[in-house]
């Protein structure tokens, strides 16, 4: 293979993941090694699923970015609230987020939640692939740690919350870091 091709190769077998969010990017790429962050937005629909919103999402980057790409949405799903927040996640983040998550939990017992992740795939001429992850933990009551993002403070793993966890340990356990290593082992029995 000459080096003109050899690079081609390169270039064309790097991922653009597409997000805002640097902790989703760090998060991922600890994972992959070499994505390339596209923070260029797109439609976040509302709809029941999380499979659903990051579809809708896809067809809207892969016509605009030409190669392989990823997206990913997340939720948090909390028992006592009948999965609330769950595909309303970033807006109750963004509007009463954990501080009204922990009010509207005072005195309720039964604190599981987990967290999802779907992760969406596309390259040309391939079909669109999808995977889940999921972690189950529970919600404390109060936010603690300063690492992560999002609902991390609040989120607790055996007494642990996940933003007291380094990325490599909540890389070990997380709900991203399974349906991103699931799309790895995905792509290495896929692609060449
Ligand atoms: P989205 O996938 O960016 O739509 O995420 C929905 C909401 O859940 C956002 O407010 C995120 O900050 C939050 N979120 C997503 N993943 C995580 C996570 O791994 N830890 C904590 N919060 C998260």
């Amino acid at each position: 293979m000459g080096a003109q091709e050899s690079r081609y190769r390169k270039v064309f077998v790097m991922i653009y993941f597409v997000t805002s969010n640097k902790g989703k990017f760090l998060e991922a790429n600890a994972i992959f090694g070499d994505l390339i962050q596209k923070d260029i937005g797109y439609t976040e629909i509302q709809a029941d699923t999380l499979e659903e919103v990051a579809a809708f999402g896809m067809r809207e980057v892969a016509e605009r970015l030409q190669g392989p790409v990823m997206l990913e949405d997340a939720g948090l799903f909390v028992e006592a609230l009948s999965g609330f927040p769950g595909v309303y996640s970033a807006y109750v983040q963004k509007t009463i987020g954990n501080r009204g998550i922990l009010r509207s939990m005072e005195g309720v017992e039964n604190r599981r939640a987990y967290f999802r992740s779907v992760v969406a795939y596309i390259e040309p001429g391939m079909e669109l692939q999808m995977f889940r992850g999921e972690v189950h933990g529970k919600i404390g009551t109060e936010e603690r740690g300063t690492k992560g993002f999002g609902y991390d403070p609040i989120f607790y793993i055996n007494e642990i919350s996940l933003a007291e966890m380094d990325l490599s340990e909540k890389n070990e356990i997380s709900h991203r870091a399974s349906s991103m290593k699931a799309l790895k082992r995905w792509l290495d029995e896929n692609r060449n």
